[in-house]
């Protein structure tokens, strides 16, 4: 699917602490776009199914609760805006960041019925504007056909010492795992998305690539072998 006429959507993928939130807020900052946190979308319907008893590894159950959701994404104003996904009117934000919630929403993350219900969903956001996107199939299936595709990642070692620093108790090595492994769009770079390893660069130069690349032609190579 294409953007909306005249928007433009970057697509920021790649593993957990490659990175991405980082630079994608401040590429979106730069540009003056929205910046979408599909992560979060997944942590929140995660933390709803918790909120509501669902066994989050029960496709039938989980898509019962993606059918009653009243979907509501909401602009947030601010240094960049944010497209959020509301759960019932409200807007979990530290619920979201327990190992809990990040473990249930790999697990969600696995069911191809809730995944194209997410990606439906995030498709959606381009009626906000331009968008910079991140997750981890915006480049394969939300946004497939737009021009702008990176892929960020680093060193296991360098994404569990991040994770330690934040002083976040993630089980990367699970997720890692299973979302590289699914059938329904496992984690991988786009067709023709820019590789930009972020072990031994700063925040500003990755940002700083990112932001000349999309102010110039577009960067996605033309299909074919290498
Ligand atoms: O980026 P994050 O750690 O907040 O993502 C939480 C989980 O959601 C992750 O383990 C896999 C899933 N996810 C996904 O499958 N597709 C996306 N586009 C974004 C996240």
């Amino acid at each position: 699917m294409k953007p909306a006429p005249g928007g433009k959507v970057i697509a920021i993928d790649g593993p957990s602490a490659s990175g991405k939130s980082t630079v994608a807020r401040s590429v979106a900052r730069s540009l003056g776009y929205c910046y979408v946190d599909t992560g979060a979308m997944y942590r929140a319907l995660a933390w709803h199914c918790l909120q509501l008893g669902v066994d989050t590894r029960s496709e039938s159950a989980v898509m019962a609760a993606c059918r009653h959701w009243k979907t509501r994404l909401h602009r947030l104003e601010g240094d960049p805006d944010e497209v959020v996904l509301l759960v019932e009117g409200y807007r979990p934000t530290a619920e979201l960041r327990t190992a809990e919630v990040a473990k249930a929403a790999s697990d969600v993350a696995v069911v191809a019925g809730v995944r194209r219900w997410m990606q439906q969903v995030q498709r959606d956001c381009a009626r906000f504007g331009s968008l910079v996107m991140e997750g981890r199939d915006i480049g394969t299936a939300v946004f497939p056909e737009t021009d702008f595709k990176f892929w960020l990642d680093a060193s296991s070692e360098e994404r569990a010492r991040r994770r330690g620093a934040q002083g976040v108790v993630d089980n990367l090595a699970y997720r890692d795992h299973q979302d590289s492994q699914r059938k329904a769009t496992p984690l991988m770079p786009g067709l023709g998305a820019v590789r930009v390893d972020t072990t031994a660069q700063s925040i500003e130069q990755v940002v700083t690539s990112i932001v000349t690349r999309v102010s110039g032609e577009p960067q996605v190579k033309a299909a074919g072998p290498d």
